[in-house]
């Protein structure tokens, strides 16, 4: 029979007096007999050594010549950002400890060591990544179980999809999430913030394209009062209001060239400039972006910046589309009829035994969000407890009443351009009407049936002034 070695926790000491490096080795054998103590003598060793090996507590000095504690630490949290780091420093120097405690250090004790003191903060530190690791194995769990929140689907491709989403919460890289319309986008926008250590702040969801472009940037980062005409008073930009948690930018591609600079200054300073301040106030925010579009066509057509993309792609994720993960069809109708019953409030409802076959053959343009409402669609139209293949209405095209023109005679006899604006205006208002209720509201969606670009499509909203949010 084999036993269950247990695996000792890993303390990294890190400061370039070799001398220094052995004493403490030597105390923390007798005063922490369970641990495993391992050194580095400066910072770029401590970081391969963290890159190759589960690290509980790194006990890292300030002072060190080449890669001084501070800048250490930060290398650190890029790829580790819960790593329970703490520092030790000289009398004289609290005050960088104090501001090494601000950028994320864990804590910090004062040289020359009061072994006691040292000892009691170290056994902390340790209980502090043995909560952290219990969390995220419990995370990983529930993962892996097919339950991120609100997502179904066990195939392969969702399983990699929750491993990379759960990857992507681990860490605070910024992460591009890519996908054909309705493929979850949003959905995994959400999940990464909800299981990230980010989870109790602010999400804040932006849909780019509905923002007229004039107001994007000022909505993004705020304005004093005063900035410009009817500028009354102060304005807290979405970036502010996200602060300590996650943006979520939506349709990325859709943000003109002007505002992608400024952004990517946000990216690289982590410091936003509401419009009208004199000043850059820091932000901490973790940044989603997401696009149904092709980027890198968009960067060789020269209207999206390669230097924003790289920036954004640190970690990239894309949505399977619905057809490639067919095999999880049965279990998604299943579960939007049960919410689609909840929602309508009708009577418990099943598939017969052949409605799945005409849902396992069709070709999904508006992946799982069109698999969503012709569920819904079913769930209203089918009066008794059995959905059957009628009741499920697929690839209809958009359906565009006889009537949605009428030319009356008096709207002719009027002059020809007047008649003609009223026409126009009365064909779109009614084909928005019908286009908006088909997609739900989801203007990717709508932009896909009607062959408008989404730009085109929400500057006719814009100018109509009909609201998306009304459809959904
Ligand atoms: N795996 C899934 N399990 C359950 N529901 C899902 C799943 N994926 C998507 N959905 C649902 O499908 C709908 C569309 O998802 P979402 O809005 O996140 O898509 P999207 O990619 O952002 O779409 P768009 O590009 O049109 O904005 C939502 O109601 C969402 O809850
Ligand atoms: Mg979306």
């Amino acid at each position: 029979m084999t036993k269950n070695v247990p695996v000792l926790p890993v303390i990294l000491l890190v400061d370039d007096e070799p001398d220094l490096l052995s004493g403490l080795k030597r105390s923390f054998a007798k005063r922490l007999p369970d641990v495993k103590v391992v050194t580095a003598s400066d910072g770029r060793k401590a970081l391969d050594i963290l890159a190759q090996q589960n690290i509980a507590v790194v006990l890292m000095d300030i002072m060190m010549s080449d890669m001084d504690g501070l800048e250490t630490l930060d290398r650190i949290h890029n790829t580790l950002p819960k790593q329970t780091v703490v520092l030790m420093t000289g009398y004289g120097t609290i005050e960088l400890a104090v501001n090494a405690i601000r950028r994320g250090a864990w804590d910090f004790v004062t040289k020359p060591l009061e072994l006691d003191a040292l000892t009691r903060i170290l056994k902390k530190g340790l209980e502090r990544s043995e909560l952290l690791n219990e969390n995220k194995n419990l995370r990983k769990k529930i993962c892996s179980s097919g339950a991120v929140p609100e997502f179904i689907g066990q195939s392969a491709t969702m399983q990699r999809l929750y491993e990379t989403i759960q990857t992507s919460a681990d860490s605070d890289y910024t992460t591009l999430i890519r996908g054909a319309s309705g493929t979850g986008k949003e959905l995994c926008a959400r999940a990464i913030h909800n299981l990230s250590k980010r989870s109790a702040k602010p999400f804040v969801m932006v849909n780019c394209p509905a923002i007229p472009e004039n107001l994007l940037e000022s909505e993004l980062f705020g304005y004093r009062k005063g900035a410009f005409t009817g500028a009354d008073k102060n304005h807290i930009g979405l970036f502010a209001q996200a602060d300590g948690g996650t943006i979520c930018l939506d349709e990325i591609g859709d943000i003109p060239v002007n505002l992608q600079i400024k952004l990517l200054r946000v990216l690289q300073e982590q410091e936003i400039k509401p419009l009208g301040a004199e000043t850059s106030s820091t932000v901490d925010v973790r940044i989603i972006a997401s696009t149904n579009a092709n980027l890198e066509q968009k960067i060789v057509e020269g209207t999206f910046r390669d230097d924003l993309f790289y920036r954004l792609e640190v970690l990239s994720l894309h949505m399977p589309s619905l057809v490639d993960i067919a095999e999880d069809i049965p279990l998604l109708a299943n579960h939007f009829l049960k919410t689609a019953g909840s929602e309508l409030n009708s009577s418990e409802k099943s598939f017969s035994e052949t409605a799945m076959t005409p849902l396992l053959e069709h070709n999904w343009p508006g992946n799982i969000r069109e698999l969503q409402n012709v569920i819904r669609r079913a769930v209203l139209f089918c009066p008794g407890p059995v959905i059957e293949k009628k009741h499920l209405v697929l690839g209809q095209s958009f359906p565009l009443s006889s009537s949605a023109t009428p030319l009356e005679m008096d709207t002719i006899i009027r002059p020809y351009k007047a008649a003609k604006g009223e026409c126009v205006d009365s064909f779109t208002r009614q084909y928005v009407h019908a286009l908006l209720k088909e997609s739900k509201g989801n203007i990717s969606y709508a932009a896909r049936l009607s062959q408008l670009t989404r730009a085109a499509l929400q500057k006719i909203l814009r100018r109509y002034d009909i609201d998306n949010d009304q459809y959904r």
